[in-house]
Protein backbone atom coordinates (compact mmCIF):
# COMPACT_ATOMS: atom_id res chain seq x y z
CA UNK A 1 0.00 0.00 0.00
CA UNK A 2 1.06 3.44 -0.80
CA UNK A 3 -0.40 6.16 0.89
CA UNK A 4 -0.59 10.06 -0.06
CA UNK A 5 -0.66 12.45 2.42
CA UNK A 6 -1.23 16.34 2.04
CA UNK A 7 -1.96 19.19 3.97
CA UNK A 8 -4.69 21.73 3.03
CA UNK A 9 -6.35 25.12 3.55
CA UNK A 10 -4.68 27.26 6.60
CA UNK A 11 -1.90 25.33 8.72
CA UNK A 12 -3.37 24.72 12.59
CA UNK A 13 -0.93 23.48 15.24
CA UNK A 14 -0.80 19.58 15.18
CA UNK A 15 -0.65 19.24 11.35
CA UNK A 16 3.29 17.49 11.81
CA UNK A 17 1.58 15.19 14.59
CA UNK A 18 -1.37 13.94 12.11
CA UNK A 19 1.61 13.38 9.09
CA UNK A 20 4.19 11.78 11.98
CA UNK A 21 1.35 9.95 12.93
CA UNK A 22 0.08 8.32 9.90
CA UNK A 23 3.75 7.57 9.06
CA UNK A 24 5.02 5.79 12.22
CA UNK A 25 1.21 3.79 11.87
CA UNK A 26 1.91 3.04 8.62
CA UNK A 27 5.43 1.79 8.37
CA UNK A 28 5.49 -0.09 11.65
CA UNK A 29 2.26 -1.52 12.28
CA UNK A 30 1.71 -2.38 8.12
CA UNK A 31 4.89 -1.72 6.27
CA UNK A 32 3.41 0.45 4.23
CA UNK A 33 5.00 3.73 2.63
CA UNK A 34 3.85 6.95 2.24
CA UNK A 35 4.65 9.82 -0.03
CA UNK A 36 3.80 13.57 1.00
CA UNK A 37 2.37 16.05 -1.12
CA UNK A 38 4.13 19.44 -1.10
CA UNK A 39 2.11 22.15 -1.24
CA UNK A 40 -1.39 20.95 -0.62
CA UNK A 41 -3.49 19.94 -3.79
CA UNK A 42 -0.85 22.32 -5.68
CA UNK A 43 1.75 19.09 -5.53
CA UNK A 44 -0.56 16.94 -7.55
CA UNK A 45 -0.64 19.20 -10.35
CA UNK A 46 2.22 19.29 -13.04
CA UNK A 47 4.65 18.78 -12.33
CA UNK A 48 3.41 17.40 -8.74
CA UNK A 49 5.74 17.52 -5.85
CA UNK A 50 6.45 14.69 -3.32
CA UNK A 51 8.29 13.59 -0.82
CA UNK A 52 9.06 10.25 0.76
CA UNK A 53 8.14 9.90 4.05
CA UNK A 54 10.02 8.10 6.49
CA UNK A 55 10.03 7.60 10.51
CA UNK A 56 13.23 9.05 10.34
CA UNK A 57 12.39 12.39 8.69
CA UNK A 58 9.11 12.20 10.39
CA UNK A 59 11.22 12.47 13.73
CA UNK A 60 11.19 15.33 16.13
CA UNK A 61 7.97 16.76 14.83
CA UNK A 62 5.15 16.23 17.12
CA UNK A 63 5.71 19.45 18.71
CA UNK A 64 6.25 22.07 15.82
CA UNK A 65 3.95 24.44 14.54
CA UNK A 66 3.06 24.83 11.11
CA UNK A 67 3.00 21.49 8.47
CA UNK A 68 6.34 20.29 6.96
CA UNK A 69 4.62 19.83 3.67
CA UNK A 70 3.42 23.51 3.24
CA UNK A 71 0.42 24.17 2.61
CA UNK A 72 -2.21 26.89 0.73
CA UNK A 73 -5.10 27.93 0.90
CA UNK A 74 -5.93 29.48 -1.86
CA UNK A 75 -5.18 26.04 -4.51
CA UNK A 76 -8.48 24.22 -5.65
CA UNK A 77 -7.91 22.00 -8.52
CA UNK A 78 -11.63 22.47 -9.74
CA UNK A 79 -11.19 25.67 -9.97
CA UNK A 80 -7.88 26.36 -10.46
CA UNK A 81 -6.97 30.40 -10.82
CA UNK A 82 -3.95 31.29 -12.83
CA UNK A 83 -3.37 35.11 -14.66
CA UNK A 84 -3.24 34.70 -18.34
CA UNK A 85 -2.09 37.99 -20.27
CA UNK A 86 -2.99 40.21 -16.90
CA UNK A 87 -6.45 38.64 -16.86
CA UNK A 88 -7.43 35.49 -14.01
CA UNK A 89 -8.82 32.67 -15.59
CA UNK A 90 -10.37 29.62 -13.33
CA UNK A 91 -10.02 26.09 -15.20
CA UNK A 92 -10.67 22.69 -13.97
CA UNK A 93 -7.68 20.77 -13.25
CA UNK A 94 -9.20 17.53 -11.70
CA UNK A 95 -8.34 15.10 -14.22
CA UNK A 96 -5.05 15.90 -14.30
CA UNK A 97 -5.27 15.73 -10.57
CA UNK A 98 -6.58 12.07 -10.84
CA UNK A 99 -4.22 11.33 -13.23
CA UNK A 100 -0.80 12.10 -11.48
CA UNK A 101 -2.45 10.41 -8.31
CA UNK A 102 -2.44 6.69 -10.52
CA UNK A 103 1.20 7.85 -12.19
CA UNK A 104 2.77 8.75 -8.42
CA UNK A 105 1.28 5.19 -7.35
CA UNK A 106 -0.82 6.51 -4.69
CA UNK A 107 -3.72 3.92 -3.71
CA UNK A 108 -5.58 6.36 -0.78
CA UNK A 109 -5.09 9.82 -0.84
CA UNK A 110 -5.02 10.95 2.86
CA UNK A 111 -6.30 14.65 3.24
CA UNK A 112 -5.84 17.07 6.39
CA UNK A 113 -8.49 19.64 5.97
CA UNK A 114 -10.91 21.96 6.91
CA UNK A 115 -14.25 22.50 5.04
CA UNK A 116 -12.71 23.47 1.99
CA UNK A 117 -10.29 20.81 1.68
CA UNK A 118 -12.05 18.30 2.45
CA UNK A 119 -15.05 19.50 0.05
CA UNK A 120 -11.79 18.89 -2.40
CA UNK A 121 -11.40 15.47 -0.79
CA UNK A 122 -14.54 14.64 -1.23
CA UNK A 123 -14.49 15.57 -5.07
CA UNK A 124 -11.71 13.89 -5.94
CA UNK A 125 -13.50 10.86 -3.92
CA UNK A 126 -16.37 10.99 -6.38
CA UNK A 127 -13.99 10.95 -9.18
CA UNK A 128 -12.56 7.44 -8.00
CA UNK A 129 -9.88 8.66 -5.92
CA UNK A 130 -9.73 6.36 -2.45
CA UNK A 131 -10.00 9.69 0.14
CA UNK A 132 -9.35 9.82 3.95
CA UNK A 133 -10.07 12.65 5.57
CA UNK A 134 -8.85 14.34 8.74
CA UNK A 135 -10.62 17.13 10.83
CA UNK A 136 -8.08 20.17 11.13
CA UNK A 137 -8.95 24.03 11.56
CA UNK A 138 -8.42 26.34 14.64
CA UNK A 139 -11.89 27.55 13.83
CA UNK A 140 -13.68 24.20 15.10
CA UNK A 141 -16.22 24.81 12.49
CA UNK A 142 -16.84 21.22 11.30
CA UNK A 143 -20.28 19.71 12.14
CA UNK A 144 -19.09 16.02 12.00
CA UNK A 145 -16.85 15.92 14.52
CA UNK A 146 -16.91 17.25 18.44
CA UNK A 147 -13.58 19.20 17.82
CA UNK A 148 -11.34 19.86 15.31
CA UNK A 149 -7.32 19.62 16.16
CA UNK A 150 -5.69 23.17 15.92
CA UNK A 151 -8.74 24.48 17.97
CA UNK A 152 -7.90 24.19 21.50
CA UNK A 153 -4.41 25.40 21.14
CA UNK A 154 -5.56 28.25 19.08
CA UNK A 155 -7.96 29.38 22.34
CA UNK A 156 -4.78 28.67 24.82
CA UNK A 157 -3.05 31.14 22.36
CA UNK A 158 -6.25 34.06 22.92
CA UNK A 159 -6.55 33.31 26.39
CA UNK A 160 -3.08 33.98 26.92
CA UNK A 161 -2.97 36.90 25.27
CA UNK A 162 -6.35 38.12 26.97
CA UNK A 163 -4.36 37.53 30.28
CA UNK A 164 -1.74 39.91 29.24
CA UNK A 165 -4.42 42.58 27.94
CA UNK A 166 -5.93 42.07 31.78
CA UNK A 167 -2.93 43.62 33.39
CA UNK A 168 -2.02 46.70 30.81
CA UNK A 169 -5.60 47.37 30.43
CA UNK A 170 -6.19 47.58 34.39
CA UNK A 171 -2.79 49.67 34.54
CA UNK A 172 -4.07 52.35 32.48
CA UNK A 173 -7.85 52.02 33.40
CA UNK A 174 -8.35 51.37 29.34
CA UNK A 175 -11.20 49.19 27.45
CA UNK A 176 -9.09 46.95 25.34
CA UNK A 177 -10.68 45.39 22.51
CA UNK A 178 -9.23 41.42 21.26
CA UNK A 179 -10.50 40.62 17.60
CA UNK A 180 -9.89 36.90 17.29
CA UNK A 181 -10.14 34.46 14.24
CA UNK A 182 -12.36 32.08 13.51
CA UNK A 183 -14.01 32.90 10.29
CA UNK A 184 -18.01 32.54 10.27
CA UNK A 185 -17.59 30.57 13.93
CA UNK A 186 -17.54 32.29 17.11
CA UNK A 187 -16.09 29.16 19.03
CA UNK A 188 -12.68 30.82 19.35
CA UNK A 189 -13.78 34.13 20.55
CA UNK A 190 -16.51 32.39 23.28
CA UNK A 191 -13.74 29.77 24.86
CA UNK A 192 -10.85 32.19 24.97
CA UNK A 193 -13.42 34.88 26.01
CA UNK A 194 -14.89 33.03 28.70
CA UNK A 195 -11.42 31.22 29.80
CA UNK A 196 -10.05 34.78 29.56
CA UNK A 197 -12.64 36.27 31.82
CA UNK A 198 -14.01 38.49 28.98
CA UNK A 199 -16.54 41.19 29.78
CA UNK A 200 -18.07 41.76 26.42
CA UNK A 201 -17.92 38.78 24.03
CA UNK A 202 -19.30 39.45 20.35
CA UNK A 203 -19.26 36.50 17.77
CA UNK A 204 -20.75 36.10 14.46
CA UNK A 205 -23.64 33.70 15.84
CA UNK A 206 -25.14 36.69 17.98
CA UNK A 207 -25.43 40.22 15.97
CA UNK A 208 -24.52 42.68 18.45
CA UNK A 209 -26.10 46.35 19.23
CA UNK A 210 -23.58 48.80 19.74
CA UNK A 211 -25.56 50.56 21.87
CA UNK A 212 -25.73 47.48 24.50
CA UNK A 213 -21.91 47.47 24.05
CA UNK A 214 -21.16 51.07 25.33
CA UNK A 215 -23.95 50.80 27.87
CA UNK A 216 -22.12 47.59 29.20
CA UNK A 217 -18.59 49.05 29.63
CA UNK A 218 -20.31 52.42 31.03
CA UNK A 219 -21.83 50.76 33.64
CA UNK A 220 -19.16 48.76 34.56
CA UNK A 221 -17.01 51.86 34.86
CA UNK A 222 -20.05 53.15 37.10
CA UNK A 223 -19.71 50.63 39.42
CA UNK A 224 -15.95 50.93 39.81
CA UNK A 225 -14.33 48.89 37.60
CA UNK A 226 -12.09 50.02 35.82
CA UNK A 227 -11.08 48.50 32.59
CA UNK A 228 -12.69 46.22 30.44
CA UNK A 229 -11.90 43.45 27.77
CA UNK A 230 -13.64 43.03 24.83
CA UNK A 231 -13.40 40.04 22.46
CA UNK A 232 -14.45 40.07 19.05
CA UNK A 233 -14.78 37.00 16.46
CA UNK A 234 -13.51 38.75 13.21
CA UNK A 235 -16.42 37.34 11.81
CA UNK A 236 -18.75 38.77 13.93
CA UNK A 237 -21.29 41.73 12.83
CA UNK A 238 -23.68 44.50 14.15
CA UNK A 239 -27.17 44.06 13.73
CA UNK A 240 -28.35 44.99 10.46
CA UNK A 241 -24.65 45.68 9.41
CA UNK A 242 -22.22 43.73 7.36
CA UNK A 243 -19.03 41.49 8.65
CA UNK A 244 -15.96 43.31 8.21
CA UNK A 245 -14.38 41.52 4.64
CA UNK A 246 -10.72 42.50 3.94
CA UNK A 247 -10.34 40.67 0.72
CA UNK A 248 -12.43 39.08 -1.95
CA UNK A 249 -11.71 36.94 -4.79
CA UNK A 250 -12.92 38.14 -8.46
CA UNK A 251 -15.92 36.05 -8.23
CA UNK A 252 -17.03 37.72 -4.37
CA UNK A 253 -16.01 34.77 -2.39
CA UNK A 254 -14.57 35.79 0.92
CA UNK A 255 -11.00 35.58 0.94
CA UNK A 256 -9.91 37.52 4.42
CA UNK A 257 -12.17 38.69 6.93
CA UNK A 258 -10.94 41.04 9.64
CA UNK A 259 -10.89 44.80 11.00
CA UNK A 260 -14.45 44.56 13.19
CA UNK A 261 -12.18 45.00 16.25
CA UNK A 262 -10.68 48.22 15.00
CA UNK A 263 -14.60 49.12 13.99
CA UNK A 264 -15.86 48.09 17.04
CA UNK A 265 -12.49 49.92 19.14
CA UNK A 266 -13.38 53.05 17.48
CA UNK A 267 -17.22 53.13 18.64
CA UNK A 268 -16.50 52.61 22.05
CA UNK A 269 -14.16 55.55 22.08
CA UNK A 270 -16.85 58.05 20.22
CA UNK A 271 -19.73 56.35 22.56
CA UNK A 272 -18.30 56.29 25.89
CA UNK A 273 -15.57 58.76 27.70
CA UNK A 274 -12.87 55.61 28.32
CA UNK A 275 -10.07 55.50 26.56
CA UNK A 276 -10.13 52.23 24.14
CA UNK A 277 -6.77 50.09 22.49
CA UNK A 278 -7.63 47.20 19.77
CA UNK A 279 -4.96 44.18 19.11
CA UNK A 280 -5.62 42.50 16.48
CA UNK A 281 -4.50 38.48 17.42
CA UNK A 282 -3.83 37.12 13.51
CA UNK A 283 -1.97 34.66 12.60
CA UNK A 284 -0.66 33.92 16.23
CA UNK A 285 -3.35 31.81 16.37
CA UNK A 286 -2.24 29.74 14.07
CA UNK A 287 1.01 28.88 14.67
CA UNK A 288 3.95 27.25 16.98
CA UNK A 289 3.52 24.32 18.99
CA UNK A 290 0.40 22.36 19.21
CA UNK A 291 -0.99 22.34 22.95
CA UNK A 292 -0.90 18.39 24.59
CA UNK A 293 -4.49 18.20 24.19
CA UNK A 294 -4.29 18.98 20.41
CA UNK A 295 -0.62 16.77 20.03
CA UNK A 296 -2.75 13.51 21.13
CA UNK A 297 -6.00 14.55 19.29
CA UNK A 298 -3.40 14.74 16.24
CA UNK A 299 -1.70 11.58 16.82
CA UNK A 300 -5.17 9.65 17.35
CA UNK A 301 -6.97 11.21 14.36
CA UNK A 302 -3.36 9.95 12.30
CA UNK A 303 -3.66 6.23 13.09
CA UNK A 304 -7.65 5.92 12.81
CA UNK A 305 -6.89 7.28 9.42
CA UNK A 306 -4.69 4.22 9.13
CA UNK A 307 -6.95 1.92 10.31
CA UNK A 308 -9.96 3.13 7.87
CA UNK A 309 -7.37 2.85 5.23
CA UNK A 310 -6.21 -0.83 6.47
CA UNK A 311 -10.09 -2.21 6.53
CA UNK A 312 -10.19 -0.14 2.74
CA UNK A 313 -13.29 2.40 4.40
CA UNK A 314 -12.60 5.37 1.88
CA UNK A 315 -14.62 8.46 1.19
CA UNK A 316 -14.73 8.70 5.41
CA UNK A 317 -13.40 11.19 7.46
CA UNK A 318 -11.91 10.45 11.10
CA UNK A 319 -13.98 11.81 13.74
CA UNK A 320 -13.80 12.71 17.52
CA UNK A 321 -17.19 11.48 19.29
CA UNK A 322 -16.12 11.45 23.30
CA UNK A 323 -14.45 9.11 24.18
CA UNK A 324 -13.96 7.85 20.81
CA UNK A 325 -12.62 7.98 17.58
CA UNK A 326 -14.72 7.02 14.93
CA UNK A 327 -15.75 8.40 11.24
CA UNK A 328 -18.52 10.15 9.10
CA UNK A 329 -18.63 10.18 5.29
CA UNK A 330 -17.24 12.90 3.59
CA UNK A 331 -20.39 14.10 2.32
CA UNK A 332 -21.57 14.43 5.76
CA UNK A 333 -18.30 15.92 7.12
CA UNK A 334 -18.62 18.95 4.53
CA UNK A 335 -22.88 19.05 4.43
CA UNK A 336 -22.89 22.46 6.84
CA UNK A 337 -20.97 24.28 9.50
CA UNK A 338 -21.09 24.06 12.75
CA UNK A 339 -21.79 27.35 14.17
CA UNK A 340 -22.05 28.53 18.44
CA UNK A 341 -25.76 28.03 19.28
CA UNK A 342 -26.64 31.46 20.54
CA UNK A 343 -28.77 29.69 23.46
CA UNK A 344 -26.43 27.21 23.83
CA UNK A 345 -24.78 26.29 27.27
CA UNK A 346 -21.39 28.47 27.46
CA UNK A 347 -23.25 31.46 26.21
CA UNK A 348 -26.35 30.83 28.84
CA UNK A 349 -23.23 30.33 31.90
CA UNK A 350 -21.65 33.41 30.47
CA UNK A 351 -24.59 35.40 29.91
CA UNK A 352 -25.65 34.29 33.79
CA UNK A 353 -22.30 35.77 34.75
CA UNK A 354 -22.79 39.01 33.71
CA UNK A 355 -20.79 38.94 30.15
CA UNK A 356 -22.46 40.92 27.58
CA UNK A 357 -23.28 39.68 24.05
CA UNK A 358 -24.20 43.48 22.81
CA UNK A 359 -27.44 41.78 22.72
O1 LIG B 1 -9.59 28.98 8.72
C1 LIG B 1 -8.51 29.35 9.51
C2 LIG B 1 -8.27 30.83 9.47
O2 LIG B 1 -7.19 31.14 10.32
C3 LIG B 1 -9.48 31.68 9.81
O3 LIG B 1 -9.73 31.76 11.18
C4 LIG B 1 -9.09 32.98 9.17
O4 LIG B 1 -10.25 33.73 8.79
C5 LIG B 1 -8.34 32.57 7.94
O5 LIG B 1 -7.91 31.24 8.15
C6 LIG B 1 -7.15 33.44 7.63
O6 LIG B 1 -6.59 33.02 6.44
P1 LIG B 1 -5.23 33.59 5.84
O7 LIG B 1 -4.13 32.77 6.46
O8 LIG B 1 -5.37 33.38 4.38
O9 LIG B 1 -5.12 35.03 6.24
Amino acid sequence: MRIGILSGGGDAPGLNAVIRSVVKTAIFKYGWEVTGIIDGFEGLLSPTKTRQLTSWNTRGILFVGGTILGTTNRGNPFAHKTVVGGKEICEDHSALVVSNIKELGLETLVVIGGDGSLKIGYGLQKLGVPVIGVPKTIDNDLMATHVTFGFQTAVDTATDALDKLHTTAESHQRVIVLEVMGRYAGWIALEAGIAGSADVILIPEIPFSMEKVAEKLTERKKSGSHSSIVVVAEGAKPAGGEMAVREKASDGYVLRLGGMGEIVGNEIGKRTDIETRVTVLGHLQRGGSPCSFDRILATRYGAAAVELIARKKFGEMVSYQPPNITSVPLDKAISSLKLVDPEGELVKIAEGMGVSFGR
